[in-house]
């Protein structure tokens, strides 16, 4: 058999965990996926200054668009709303499939990039985009379709859960714990987009777009980050017997849709209230499923590249049975970000 090639745009904690996973469990995913599967490529800024014992110096370029060219599977891990979406675009028009973790691009062209997956009878993944490791996207799209999502209140951005939990459960201030966790590798050095909400707010865009069936983007999405809470405000939530926490809500009442990020007060016996470090959960009421939970690690290169090798992998079986997974629809006309009732 032919291998099914998988091209990497990408060569960061992400991307190289990703080709060290395909690398390692080669043989064993070839027996899953009932065909082989092959790194073709692995486009970098600068091949010169990427250097991992299990990616084949040979397959290390620059030349982005050549990795597009050369791949069934295009892994999209550069992020960003720019080139990324250019070279996934041209992946789709060609008719290979994408892989991406790109929460930022999903939720400003989400609706382009679906289409144009559709248009070319290609598939479009995406479990690493909301919650790192776990599995929300899929149960989204596929197991819960029967269904009718009520609400999700989700914990989506480690970085402020960190920097609330060390708040809470060691009394410090704003500033002290932000410093320690960029310190310790858990902020990134510019971590506006995590403090400012908009990272939680993209994967809201997208949690609601799958929820309701209908395009929400990051300009639905109201936002409010973490940067103005005091030690005062956690001393006082405590006192009440509640947390803080940096929810990313998601609803739908007779008026529309609505998608906000806000750090909201939750009572302690609430199973979002335990979430501690930077793990993430996502906590969603269905019509008739009732309660669901959610909960893992929502980023780090490891867990982050078991969903996208998930995904390669669903998407090669795809490829190997000369079919593709359900197409996003977005056919419903819902009203989008009304208030609120609650
Ligand atoms: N900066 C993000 C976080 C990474 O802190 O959760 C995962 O999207």
């Amino acid at each position: 058999d032919t291998p099914i090639r998988v091209g990497l745009l990408g060569a960061g904690t992400v991307g190289s965990q990703t080709a060290r996973l395909l690398v390692e469990q080669k043989d064993e995913l070839a027996q899953r996926i009932g065909r082989p599967i092959e790194l073709s490529g692995v486009a970098c800024l600068d091949p010169d200054e990427v250097d991992f014992p299990w990616i084949d110096k040979s397959l290390l370029t620059s030349d982005t668009m050549s990795v597009v060219r050369g791949a069934d599977i295009v892994v999209e891990l550069i992020g960003g709303t720019g080139v990324a979406r250019t070279f996934v675009l041209a992946a789709l028009e060609q008719g290979s499939s994408v892989v991406t973790a790109n929460k930022a691009l999903l939720a400003k062209y989400g609706a382009e990039l679906y289409k144009a997956a559709a248009d070319h009878d290609a598939d479009i993944y995406f479990e690493a985009a909301v919650g790192g490791a776990i599995p929300i996207v899929r149960p989204l799209r596929e197991s819960l379709v029967g269904d009718q999502v009520e609400s999700m209140l989700g914990i989506v951005n480690g970085t402020t859960n960190y920097i609330l939990d060390e708040m809470t459960t060691k009394g410090l201030d704003f500033d002290v714990v932000l410093r320690e966790a960029q310190a310790k590798g858990y902020a990134e050095a510019d971590p506006t987009g995590d403090i400012e909400g908009h990272d939680a707010a993209n994967k809201a865009a997208i949690m609601a777009t799958l929820a309701y069936h209908t395009n929400v983007t990051i300009d639905d999405v109201t936002v409010e980050g973490i940067t103005h809470i005091e030690a005062a405000d956690i001393a006082a939530a405590t006192a009440e017997g509640k947390v803080i926490k940096l929810l990313a809500v998601v609803d739908r009442n007779d008026s529309g849709v609505s998608a906000r990020v806000y750090p909201a007060l939750i009572r302690q016996e609430h199973p979002l209230a335990s979430v501690h470090e930077s793990f993430n959960a996502i906590f969603l009421k269905a019509k008739y499923a009732d309660d669901l939970m959610f909960y893992g690690r929502g980023a780090g290169g490891a867990p982050t590249a078991s969903a996208v090798v998930g995904d390669i992998v669903t998407v090669a079986r795809h490829i190997a049975a000369h079919t593709t997974g359900p197409q996003i629809s977005t056919y419903n006309d819902l009203p989008i970000a009304p208030l609120s009732s609650e």
